[in-house]
């Protein structure tokens, strides 16, 4: 099967100058939408074809559209960032591409090329680079994702699905800034089982997880640590975010166990913390060793990081038994150098000596 290329139809009605420059003065997060999308089809016996780049707009949604009940729906999350000459880079757009490939094995959908999804992100944001924000982190929030566009009711993988790309200006992810966020330890709640969709990022993860999210916010907290499903105590990640802990000079994630979303910005940094001269690993950790470890000072800091989010501090901890400040409960050294060195790299203002940024 050929890979399609990708066909302009320009907006005739894009928004002006002056609009454009008002939301990017405060993007926000996923709240504006730049004047384009891709769209591109596959069917079962032809493959991917008709691939598009056209005005953003609303989509017809037959009711029986089968993720609409079923949700055979994957997505993914990247972002383009404007370059001290005024270029757009993307940040290993690759990655994402075959990250989104993985999360189609796993829900049975079909893999779409990577140099596809790769031509996809680059031709939306070449039409739409006007909305790439030139000041500080602010970026463009680029979201690819597909889903079943068959309509029908009967259990099984569609045999037609739409693959689209939409972009968002992005501030902060969290609108406080660089504040740490409080956690709560989900005890109750687990989002992913080993066999499951965790290390997926399907839109169904997501919807299980609000019920903790709500839960979390009951209590006074801003975001869900997830523990493993077995034992409730190996912290595996947060929502949207996986997260660090800092001992000293070294750093410890939580490893790939299958039901944690496989962060590319959480593998970044174990290469980024190792070029700094920090130990960085992927281990085990119990909510046990973090109360521990906090309260005998060997545990420094902790941090979540995450494309959206960038790398976020955490400044405290709560679960139905305990409650406890985080170090001192603000941003840690460590931390703050870890999130220069990872934006001073994307914005373009340090050497890409892993060749990781995708110029357009
Ligand atoms: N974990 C979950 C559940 C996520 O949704 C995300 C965001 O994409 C991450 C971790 C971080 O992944 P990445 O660094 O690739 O954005
Ligand atoms: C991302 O960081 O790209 C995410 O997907 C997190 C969240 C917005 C779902």
């Amino acid at each position: 099967m050929t890979t399609p290329t990708i066909e302009l139809k320009p907006s005739s009605n894009p928004l002006s100058d002056a609009e454009r420059e008002a939301i990017l003065a405060s993007p926000g997060f996923g709240r504006h939408f730049t004047d384009h999308m891709v769209t591109i089809k596959w069917t079962e016996g032809r493959g991917w074809h008709d691939a598009e780049l056209v005005p953003y707009a609303p989509l017809a949604i037959d009711p029986a559209n089968m993720t609409l009940h079923y949700a055979q729906t994957i997505f993914e999350g990247l972002k383009a960032y404007r370059q001290p000459d005024g270029t757009v880079a993307t940040f290993r757009p690759r990655a994402n591409a075959e990250r989104f490939q993985a999360s189609a094995r796993r829900m049975a959908m079909p893999e779409l090329p990577a140099d596809l999804f790769i031509e996809a992100c680059d031709a939306l944001i070449k039409q739409d680079r006007a909305w790439v924000p030139d000041s500080g982190e602010a970026s463009l929030y680029l979201r690819p994702f597909m889903f079943a566009s068959e309509v029908g009711l009967g259990v099984r993988p569609a045999n037609e699905f739409l693959f689209m790309v939409i972009a968002s200006p992005a501030g902060a992810y969290f609108p406080g800034g660089v504040k740490p966020v409080s956690v709560w330890l989900s005890e109750e709640y687990v989002r992913a089982v080993k066999g499951g969709t965790g290390a997926a990022k399907t839109g169904g993860n997501y919807a299980a997880s609000l019920v903790a999210q709500a839960q979390a916010a009951s209590h006074g907290c801003d975001q869900v640590v997830w523990l493993d499903a077995v034992e409730h105590r190996w912290i595996e990640e947060m929502g949207g975010m996986n997260l660090y802990f800092v001992y000293g000079d070294r750093i410890v994630t939580p490893e790939l166990t299958g039901s944690l979303l496989p962060g590319i910005t959480r593998d970044s940094l174990l290469t980024i913390a190792r070029d700094l001269g920090y130990t960085a690993e992927e281990g085990r950790i119990t909510t046990e060793d973090w109360k521990r470890d906090n309260e005998n000072g060997t545990l420094t800091e902790v941090f979540a990081c995450g494309t959206a989010a960038v790398i976020t501090p955490v400044g405290s901890v709560k679960s139905e038994r305990a409650n406890w400040t985080q170090g001192d409960g603000q941003p840690g050294e460590v931390t703050m150098k870890l999130r220069k060195a990872l934006l001073d790299l994307q914005t373009g203002h340090t050497a890409d000596t892993h060749g990781w940024m995708h110029p357009l």
